[in-house]
């Protein structure tokens, strides 16, 4: 960008960025889409423009602008996996920040990131009304790179900056305003009104974050804080970074304290956790290309019903009425119907009482939903989804009526998580209208959902499910049928492996407390205690009778069911609950005690490494054997389920990403060194054996 002085009203474009000069006020657009990513040249184009503003004398001002939908979302997330170019972010906005002339961010959409700090380093910030401000570095296992850490406390105290940046929230405009992040917020018109305000700042005194000091905190709570994000980051490593970051704003000078954070970004950059998170970040917006199903027309849904109103209808239903679809909910009768309705009312309350949720919105939210007793209401539905008891015969029964009352055209589906969808699809005239689209419970909170296709499925019906997960927000994985779909077929083996630890010495607690360590949310007993034991033994019930009498089988769960112990809800399960706390439980560890005396092992201790390796051995094995069998197309379907689904830490990158660093051959020893042990249905997966004797990987 080579401007030369006099200039009138005119432009200078050189790559993505623009410097449109009406003098007085110049304006500098970014534009580079998708995200407006601060790529090298858009990077080398701000220091011109910068250099050109402060050059021109006819230019008094400066705006910083994008186009497109939304201001910068931050560094090039692509260009992490190469060595950093010249000009580098913490040049580019140091030089912002030090330019003698006003520079005003006009922020719309995300500033995120690097975008955050170019917002962050000009001496004054509009928000358009629907902007967020955000510094999500952790979230890919960064700490901010270009002064996030450093010009944040020095605007909105050490307190605050440390919970936005360790957490990666963003926060919406009005908060934005509060914090004192956003001097203004826009009318209409987001440029004119930061023309007109860098216009004001003209002849006045700067305010350069980088010149200011941030007031100090007690270091003994500044300590407990570190502490504090350290244990909820499970494992991950950048969050305690980032918060022990912003503590130095108040220590040291900017530019120290910019070093200190530059040479953190660096060494984190080339972690194993930030390769794993850029993983997850890209495996994430990959699921949703599918290959077939690419440039096929879904078809158009607006007209939602829901078959049974219990914890998951109910849920489904809130998750629709979110995103603007016309909601029908049906029941069996009055009285579960009325149930059913409460329940979605008091999910609304929640919101409205915790302040997430405007009375207004609650109130337009539940108008969208209608309520009926019977399947007659339903003959107009574009999809209609069942959330019925797991039976197959209920659910086929019902898929007959469905066909007979729903238009032709509509999408039947249903939420099982373990039945076989083909044999539903087969109760209807129309299999080709059937899916299975998979909720996670919450279902209005949880991101996933399986998209169960079978050998009938219609190719605009999947389509349909992934557009319709688009607009709900949540991240759909394509699947095809088995027991248990990806996720719970995972989960049964990783469930069992528990077990049989159990069974060789471990105790609940040592288990929970193990898995908790590698970075899981809960441990699988405490999971399991929570979701309710009564829901798997109602399944073990129904497949015991084909079950293969050599596979080995741990009763214990049997046998606290029997008890009358499912889980939290009745108080007690694999622990006892006292004042909401899981105690380990003498009852429980006499039952396993005797489930090992039983099989004649004689109790030894487990270290948390052996617990560890032999669950993620089990996770690999069987989500190996899922892409063996074609269940899934591509390794990153099953990292990505496991990651939304079933809090496998996403700074692992899911299990088969991790197996790639781990290490194939080490894996399959672990495998082989079960299979004898643990009988049918251990043995390793081909695509395990295949890949570690030819050096492969799920990942090239
Ligand atoms: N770099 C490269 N590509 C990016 C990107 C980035 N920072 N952010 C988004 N993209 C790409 C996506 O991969 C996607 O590409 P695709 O269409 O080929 O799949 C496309 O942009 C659109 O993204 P989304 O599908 O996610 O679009 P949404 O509208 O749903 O969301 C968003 C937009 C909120 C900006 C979201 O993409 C996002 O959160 N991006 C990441 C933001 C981020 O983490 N920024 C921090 C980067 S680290 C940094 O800035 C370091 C600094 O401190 C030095
Ligand atoms: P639930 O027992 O809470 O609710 C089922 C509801 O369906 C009840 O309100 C019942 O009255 C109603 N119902 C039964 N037959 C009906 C019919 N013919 N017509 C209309 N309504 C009928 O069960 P939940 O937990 O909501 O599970 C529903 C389905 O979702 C099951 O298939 C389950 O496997 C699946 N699922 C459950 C998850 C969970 O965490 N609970 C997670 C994901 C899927």
């Amino acid at each position: 960008m080579t401007l030369s002085t006099p200039l009138t009203s005119t432009s200078c474009t050189d790559g993505p960025v623009r410097l449109v000069a009406t003098a007085p006020v110049a304006l500098i657009e970014i534009d580079n889409p998708p995200v407006n990513a601060t790529s090298q040249a858009v990077r080398a184009g701000l220091l011109d423009a910068i250099q050109e503003i402060e050059r021109n004398p006819q230019i008094q001002a400066a705006v910083i602008a994008c186009a497109g939908r939304t201001f910068v979302a931050g560094a090039d997330i692509r260009e992490f996996g190469q060595p950093p170019r010249e000009p580098h972010l913490p040049d580019v906005v140091n030089a912002i920040e030090a330019c003698s002339k006003p520079v005003v961010a006009a922020v719309q959409g995300t500033a995120l990131g690097g975008g955050c700090e170019i917002a962050l380093a000009c001496h004054g910030r509009v928000l358009d009304p629907g902007a967020q401000f955000g510094l999500p570095e952790v979230k890919l296992g960064l700490v901010p790179g270009a002064g996030g850490t450093q010009r944040l406390p020095r605007l909105v105290g050490l307190e605050a900056a440390m919970d936005l940046v360790s957490s990666g929230r963003s926060v919406k405009a009005d908060e934005a305003l509060r914090l004192g992040l956003a001097d203004r917020i826009s009318g209409d018109d987001l440029r004119g009104d930061a023309m007109a305000f860098a216009r004001e700042l003209v002849g006045r005194p700067l305010r350069r974050l980088g010149e200011l000091s941030a007031a100090g905190m007690d270091p003994e709570a500044a300590a407990r804080k570190v502490a504090d994000i350290r244990r909820k980051a499970r494992g991950a490593e950048a969050p305690g970074r980032a918060a022990e970051l912003v503590l130095l704003a108040a220590e040291l000078p900017l530019a120290e304290g910019m070093a200190r954070e530059r040479e953190t970004f660096l060494e984190l950059r080339s972690s194993d956790q930030a390769a794993a998170l850029r993983h997850a970040f890209f495996a994430e917006r990959e699921v949703t290309r599918v290959p077939g199903i690419e440039g096929v027309e879904p078809r158009p849904v607006q007209k939602i019903g829901i078959v049974g109103a219990g914890t998951m209808g109910s849920g489904i239903a809130v998750a629709f009425a979110d995103a603007g679809f016309d909601v029908k909910v049906v029941e069996t009768d009055a009285q579960a119907l009325a149930a059913g309705r409460a329940r979605i009312a008091d999910v609304y309350e929640r919101q409205v009482a915790s302040g997430r949720l405007a009375e207004a919105v609650r109130d337009e939210r539940l108008t969208a939903v209608s309520y009926d007793v019977g399947l007659a209401g339903l003959a107009d539905r574009d999809l209609v989804i069942e959330a019925v008891f797991e039976d197959m015969e209920v659910k086929r029964t019902l898929f007959r009526d469905l066909d007979r009352i729903v238009r032709p055209g509509a999408v039947l589906a249903t939420n099982t998580s373990y039945l076989d969808v083909g044999a539903i699809a087969q109760a209807t005239s129309r299999p080709a209208d059937v899916v299975g689209l998979h909720f996670f419970s919450p279902a209005n909170v949880m991101k996933l959902v399986e998209i169960v296709r079978t050998d009938a499925t219609a190719a605009d019906v999947v389509a349909t499910g992934l557009a319709v997960a688009k607009r709900l927000r949540k991240i759909p994985v394509v699947c095809r049928v088995c027991e248990g779909f990806v996720g719970n077929r995972i989960l049964t083996r990783y469930r069992q492996q528990a077990e049989y630890l159990l069974e060789e010495g471990a105790l609940p607690h040592e288990v929970d407390a193990a898995m908790e360590a590698f970075g899981f949310p809960m441990g699988p007993f405490a999971v399991s205690d929570l979701a309710g034991l009564d829901i798997s033994w109602a399944r073990r019930k129904r497949l015991a009778p084909t079950r293969d009498p050599r596979e080995r089988y741990v009763d214990v769960a049997d046998r606290l069911c029997e008890a009358g112990r499912f889980g939290r809800k009745t108080g007690a399960g694999w622990y006892r609950y006292e004042g909401g706390r899981r105690e380990p439980d003498p009852f429980v560890t006499e039952l396993i005690e005797d489930a090992s005396r039983r099989r004649g092992l004689t109790r030894h201790p487990v270290s948390v490494e052996e617990i560890q390796a032999r669950i993620r051995a089990a996770i690999v094995n069987e989500a190996c054997k899922i892409l063996d069998e074609r269940i899934v197309e591509r390794p990153l379907d099953i990292d990505v389920v496991m990651m939304h689904g079933y809090g496998y830490p996403a700074w692992r990158g899911g299990p088969l990403f991790e197996a790639d660093r781990v290490g194939l051959k080490a894996i399959l020893d672990k495998v082989n060194e079960r299979a004898g042990r643990d009988g049918p249905g251990w043995e390793p997966a081909e695509g395990l054996v295949s890949r570690a004797a030819s050096g492969g990987r799920f990942y090239s």
